[in-house]
Formats: C-alpha cells, sequence, structure tokens
C-alpha cells in the first residue's frame, strides 16, 4: 500500500516505545538469548484466583450482554464505594464511567475537553501514551519537566508558569509512571493553591498506581474541595489487581464531563467488558491485595541499593508503581571500543545486545537523561540483571571516546 495515503494523525504518531522494546527482547528470546526483560508495565502476578472465580460465576450467571455505556450499575456502585471508603470521596454513579482500560478513559477525557490547539500542561517525565493521546485529540502538549534533583515532581512554581490562556487540562499520574514518584499531600496542597487561580484549568488526575504506593497514603488532588468538581480521576485494575489483560479503566468526574465521555465512548466502543466488569466489581468490593503491593515493596529496596552501585548512575528513591528511572547521561559519549552510547535509546539499545537486559530509554517520556527499569520480576532475577549491567557498563567507564 501507499503509505502517503495514511492520516497524518498516524504518520506523526510515535510508536510505543515500550512495546518495541519488548518486541525487541521477544526477537532475541526467539533466537535462544536468555533476555531478562525489564521493560515491561505489568504486574508479573497473575490474578488473584478468587477475581477469577467471580469472573467465571458471571459467566455462568449470565453475563454475556451489551452492558450499559458507563457500565454496570453494580460496578459503578462498587467504584463509588472504593472512592469513599479509600479516598473519603463522595460521588453518585453518575459521575462514574467504565472503560476499556484506564487508557481509554483518558482518551475519553481529552477527546471530549478539547478543541485544536487547546493546551494541555503535561508533568514530564510522562507515561508515553499522554502526549499521542492529546495530539490525536487535536490538543497541544505544554511539557513542565521536573528532574530527579526534585524526584521527578513538578512544583507550584513550575506548574504557574507554565499555564497560559490556552491552557484546558493538566495531566500526570501519582505515583508516576515511568519515576515511581507520588506526591504527598503538601506538594498537592501547593500545586491546588495555584489551580484554585485558574477556574477554567480542568485536571485529569491519573491513580492508577494507587495501590502500589509504600509511603503511608494514597492523596488524590480531588480531596480540595475547591477543585474536585474541576478533577477528573483516572484508575482501573490493571495493575494493583494485577488485571492487565481484562481491560477495565474507570473515571470519576463531574457528571458534565462524564456524560460527554459516554457520548463518545458510546460511539467508538460502547461498554467495556462484561464478564471483566462483574470480576472488577467483585475485586473493588473486596479491597487492596497487599501481598503484591508487599513484594514490589522488598525488589524496590534491592533494586535501589543495586542500581545505587553502579558508577555513574544517579538514582532516586520513588515510593510508588514498580519502576526505578536513573538518570544514566554520564555514559552519553562513551564507548567501550566498539558501541558507543549517544543517548538513552542507544544505552537501551546496547544493554539489550550486551547485557540482555531489556529497558525503556527515557526520551519517549520526556525524560532523555533517564533509563525505565521495571522491577516487576523476582528479586532473584533483579539482582542478575543488575549485575549484567554493571558489568557491561565496566567497559564503558574505562575507555573514553
Ligand atoms: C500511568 C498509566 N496510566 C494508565 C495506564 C493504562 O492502564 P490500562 O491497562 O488500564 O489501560 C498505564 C499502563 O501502563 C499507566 O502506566
Amino acid at each position: 500500500m501507499d503509505t502517503s495515503l495514511l492520516s497524518k494523525r498516524v504518520k506523526v504518531m510515535p510508536e510505543s516505545a515500550t512495546l518495541q522494546m519488548a518486541q525487541m527482547a521477544r526477537d532475541l528470546k526467539e533466537q535462544g538469548k536468555d533476555v531478562i526483560n525489564m521493560s515491561l508495565g505489568e504486574p508479573d502476578f497473575g490474578t488473584p484466583e478468587d477475581i477469577k472465580d467471580a469472573a467465571k460465576k458471571a459467566l455462568d450467571d449470565g453475563y454475556t450482554k451489551y452492558t450499559p455505556v458507563p457500565g454496570l450499575p453494580l460496578l459503578r456502585e462498587a467504584i463509588v464505594n472504593k472512592l469513599k471508603r479509600d479516598n473519603n470521596l463522595d460521588y453518585n454513579i453518575n459521575q462514574i464511567v467504565v472503560t476499556n482500560g484506564a487508557k481509554q478513559a483518558i482518551a475519553n477525557v481529552c477527546l471530549a475537553m478539547l478543541d485544536p490547539g487547546d493546551e494541555v500542561v503535561l508533568f514530564a517525565p510522562y507515561w508515553v501514551s499522554y502526549d499521542s493521546i492529546i495530539k490525536i485529540a487535536d490538543g497541544v502538549p505544554v511539557e513542565v519537566y521536573a528532574g530527579i534533583e526534585q524526584d521527578f515532581k513538578v512544583n507550584a512554581r513550575q506548574l504557574r508558569d507554565a499555564i497560559t490562556d490556552k491552557t484546558k487540562l493538566i495531566l500526570f499520574s501519582s505515583p508516576s509512571n515511568p519515576t515511581g514518584s507520588v506526591y504527598t499531600y503538601e506538594e498537592y496542597e501547593e500545586l491546588a493553591k495555584v489551580l484554585k487561580d485558574f477556574p477554567n484549568v480542568h485536571i485529569i488526575s491519573d491513580e492508577i498506581y494507587e495501590y502500589i504506593n509504600f509511603s503511608a497514603n494514597h492523596t488524590s488532588l480531588a480531596s480540595f474541595d475547591f477543585l474536585k468538581d474541576r478533577v477528573i480521576i483516572i484508575n482501573g485494575m490493571s495493575k494493583g489487581f494485577a488485571m492487565t489483560g481484562w481491560r477495565i479503566g474507570y473515571m470519576a468526574a463531574n457528571e458534565a464531563i462524564a456524560k460527554s465521555c459516554v457520548k463518545i465512548q458510546g460511539q467508538f466502543t460502547s461498554a467495556a467488558n462484561s464478564i471483566s466488569q462483574v470480576a472488577a466489581a467483585y475485586a473493588l468490593d473486596h479491597g487492596i491485595y497487599p501481598e503484591m503491593s508487599e513484594k514490589f515493596n522488598a525488589r524496590r529496596k534491592v533494586f535501589i541499593k543495586l542500581l545505587k552501585e553502579i558508577p555513574g548512575f544517579k538514582v532516586n528513591e520513588p515510593l510508588g508503581a514498580f519502576y526505578l528511572f536513573p538518570d544514566i547521561s554520564y555514559y552519553f559519549g562513551k564507548s567501550n571500543g566498539v558501541d558507543t552510547i549517544t543517548d538513552s535509546v542507544s544505552f537501551a539499545e546496547i544493554l539489550l545486545k550486551n547485557a540482555l537486559v531489556a529497558t525503556v530509554p527515557g526520551k519517549p517520556f520526556g525524560a532523555p537523561d533517564c533509563l525505565r527499569f521495571s522491577y516487576a520480576t523476582s528479586i532473584e532475577i533483579i539482582e542478575e540483571a543488575a549485575s549484567r549491567v554493571k558489568t557491561c557498563l565496566k567497559e564503558f567507564n574505562i575507555k573514553k571516546l
């Protein structure tokens, strides 16, 4: 086919960096190489048995038909109850929309709210899909970068400086993908004070890693009363319940936004999978599965220690999700005599080729000096990966270009 016939929209869209690295890792594996894959953004655990049983029962109970576009009332009620129980937030079921993964919820909101040229303040480093979703919706991402020295968290001054007359939305995640950083109540308070001065700006708060949070608590920006009506909470089952393949996300927003998202979703995909919805309602009613989070925390501690031992790596201590995002720029321009590391992309490629460890370069996350490691794998594998990376980089430490 003549690919010039494809839309401009798709031509400018980058391939997903995460999926690209995962594919390269799979190709090497197929060649018989012992690749350690730290590029993936999903828990290594299977879905808990009781949630699977709830899905089996849903099938037997006949949940095989289209559901209402915003989701089954029983699931939306479970979400309302969860928001009250875990976040002390009051919503009614008309404010809840169940989506095909949290990703669709973000896309719904962007499509519902953005006109061409509208700006979206994007906290960088950001999850790769945010940038593409904003552009598909004809919005203009305006990146605000927070580096490792500020724990990858945007401060009040930076936020104020980024907002213009064209700003329609703010978009960020906490706990964050790719950095694992978690905003504290006090940090949110500062940001909330700024947002008070911009009553037309709405905030997409992606809280999908809520349950993988090793600090004492999770705060939502929606808990500031004067902001609640302008905050769109995004959440879902993929990360905290190890349900990536079930494709259930949800959003909580004011009724006008929720209704407009239902309108969009009704034309694109209709409702999410009926069986998954019933299982999700069961899981949310059951509450957190702390075993997973405890395991992630143990792995996190080990991996932070090991990465800190690698010369040239700048490593912070994030309190959420299952990623570490070291600054690896020390190695730019260094060679082992065969390969030269020029940027985060070549760094990731060389690590994959020479150490057989798959990671994701920071560039597509808006952080060209960093590299994302996912530690959603066993401690044994984490130790092996860190040892391979260290050995591989030793050669680059000695010989300069
Ligand atoms: C920050 C963030 N938001 C949303 C998603 C999408 O999750 P879902 O599987 O529910 O579409 C991901 C998945 O990687 C993510 O990291």
